[in-house]
Order: C-alpha cells, then structure tokens, then sequence
C-alpha cells in the first residue's frame, strides 16, 4: 500500500469512527479551495483596525504600536495560561520564562518606534483627542501579573501600610500599586480615567485572582523542591525585563514628549506620572523570593 492509500484508509477510518458516511467528506475535500495566507491570518481585519481620529500621519503608527503590543501580551497571556493547568516540572517552566522574557525583550527593544518614531509636535496635538483614555487601561497588563504573582506583590510599602490583617481579594486591590494613578486616598476622589477602567474591569481582574490564588507563577516556583540556578536566572530575567527594564523605556518615552523642556505636561490619564511611573515607585516584583540576595531593587540606584 502507498503512504497515500493509507492515508485516505486512516481518513475513512476516522470518519468511520464519527459514525460518518467518509465518502461525504472526501468529495467535499475534493472541491474545498485551498486555504491562503491572507485567510489564514486574517490580513484584512487586522488592517481594517488602525482608526486614527486626526488628520497627523503618525497617528497611526501609536495605534499601531499599542495594537502590536496588545498581541504581544495576548501571546505572553496564553503561555501563562498553559501554566496554571500542569504540574510544573524545571524544564518546562524554563522554556516557558525564556519565552516571556523574548517576548518583553521584543516590547523593550522596538520601544524607539514611540520614543523616535514620532514627531513630538504632532504626537503632542493628536493625543489630546485620546483624553481621557490611556495606556494605563490595557487590562492585559494587569492580567499578566495576576497569573505571575500573589496580589501581596502588587503592593507597594505604602500600600501594605493600609492593608488589614488578613486581606480579602477586594483589600488587595483596594491597595495595588495601580490604584495610585488615579486614586487620591485622603479625599477619596477617583480620576474618570480610573473609574472607567475599575468599572469594565475590576470584576474580571477579581475572579482571576480568585480562580489563580495559590497555583500563580511564584507560588508554583515556591513549591519546587530543590530549584536549579538555571531556573532562578530565567525566573529573575523575566522579572527584571517586565518590572523594571519596561517600566524605564516606557517612562523615558513619557518624559521626553512630556517634559523634554521641563514643561511637566499632563498626562491623558491625569496621573502623576513622573513618579507614578517609576519602578521605585511602584515596586513591583512577581518573584521577590528570589532577589533576597541580590536584589531588584538595584534599579534604586538608576538614573532616570
Ligand atoms: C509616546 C508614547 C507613550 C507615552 C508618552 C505614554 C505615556 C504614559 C503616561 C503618562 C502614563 C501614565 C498614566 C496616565 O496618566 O495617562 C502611561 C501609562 C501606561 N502606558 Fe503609556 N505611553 C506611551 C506609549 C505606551 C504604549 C505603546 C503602551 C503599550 C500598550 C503603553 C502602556 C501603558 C501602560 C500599561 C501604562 C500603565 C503603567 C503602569 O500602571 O505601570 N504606553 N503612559
């Protein structure tokens, strides 16, 4: 028998075993139009979704980019995702940190599409008409960190300070470094900015928290007997990558098309964001297990 008589053997078999008539299948095989690549990629939507709302040409290189980057987190989330379900043995959590780390190095390395790529006058007139929304919105940002880290994590030192003795999911979020985007806790007064985000998204972020507890990235690290140092390097460079190398790129872009001549502009968001953006400030780390001896901290030290 020929390698394609035993294939349409084990096709009708599988048809066979549906309790399907194959010959049904086959005939329509034979008249199905192979499938091309601007079907299979779905070409076209994707490029029907750039919708500037000025006239400015580079407008529709900061969609682009915020859409490039929103894939790039779908893609890091579905990693995660894999994670939650197994039982993790070295390797493959190995392989999969490396995979996150590629991906953050990718958002960090084209970052200079924002930082260089844009004329700073006209970025500066085309993003008041995004007011008052803001990259501070993209909830894959946060649901990332969900899966890598205890929500304790994602509370600064001031934070904790506010904190009950036994948190709730809700008491965490109450006090995660987010929150101080937009959130004056003395009056209590929420930017709209942060009120719309909390509204479409705080319930979804809460049931992720709930559904992950225990079985996050770190806590499935802190279960590993005796851990490998080449796991501890893949765990920090990832951490590093995402808490702090981003976070600096990010900001550094921020202050140079808004405060390249010490004019301290506002942001869309309405944050602070010269010292909200910080990762001094924020003090973020999804495997603080690991920087007992050196430590992430050493960002303290940079200057920006
Ligand atoms: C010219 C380019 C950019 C500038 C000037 C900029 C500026 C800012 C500012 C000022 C904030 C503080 C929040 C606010 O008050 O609005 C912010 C937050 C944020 N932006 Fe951007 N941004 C830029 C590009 C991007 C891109 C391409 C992304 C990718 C999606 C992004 C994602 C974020 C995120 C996730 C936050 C929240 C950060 C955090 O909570 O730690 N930004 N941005």
């Amino acid at each position: 028998m020929t390698k394609t008589q035993q294939l349409i053997e084990e096709l009708v078999k599988k048809y066979e075993s549906l309790g399907e008539n194959p010959d049904t299948y086959l005939k329509g095989l034979l008249h199905a139009k192979p499938i091309n690549y601007w079907d299979y990629i779905e070409v076209e939507t994707l490029l029907s979704l750039q919708k500037p709302r000025t006239d400015f040409k580079d407008e529709v290189v900061f969609i682009g980019y915020h859409q490039i980057t929103e894939l790039v987190l779908n893609l890091m989330i579905h990693e995660l995702k894999q994670l939650m379900d197994t039982k993790l043995d070295e390797e493959m959590l190995i392989d999969k940190m490396q995979r996150l780390t590629r991906y953050t190095d990718m958002l960090i390395t084209s970052f200079s599409v924002m930082k260089d790529g844009m004329s700073y006058e006209d970025y500066n007139v085309f993003r008041l008409t995004l007011t008052p929304a803001s990259g501070f919105q993209s909830a894959q940002f946060r649901f990332l960190e969900i899966y890598c880290t205890q929500l304790g994590n994602l509370v600064n030192e001031q934070g904790q300070e506010g904190l009950p003795k036994n948190p709730s999911t809700e008491d965490y979020f109450e006090h995660i470094y987010w929150k101080n985007a937009g959130y004056n806790r003395k009056t209590g007064k929420k930017s709209y900015t942060l009120k719309e985000f909390e509204n479409k998204y705080l319930d979804d972020f809460t049931d992720l928290a709930n559904q992950v507890k225990g079985n996050t990235l770190h806590e499935q690290y802190l279960k590993m007997q005796v851990p490998s140092e080449a796991l501890i390097k893949a765990m920090r460079d990832f951490d590093y990558n995402y808490n702090v190398s981003w976070p600096l790129t990010h900001l550094r872009t921020a202050q140079k098309y808004l405060n390249k001549k010490g004019e301290n502009k506002a942001a869309t968001g309405g944050s602070k964001w010269q010292k909200y953006l910080h990762p001094r400030h924020q003090q973020r780390s999804f495997f603080p297990s690991l920087w007992k001896e050196i430590s992430i901290l050493d960002w303290k030290e940079e200057n920006v």
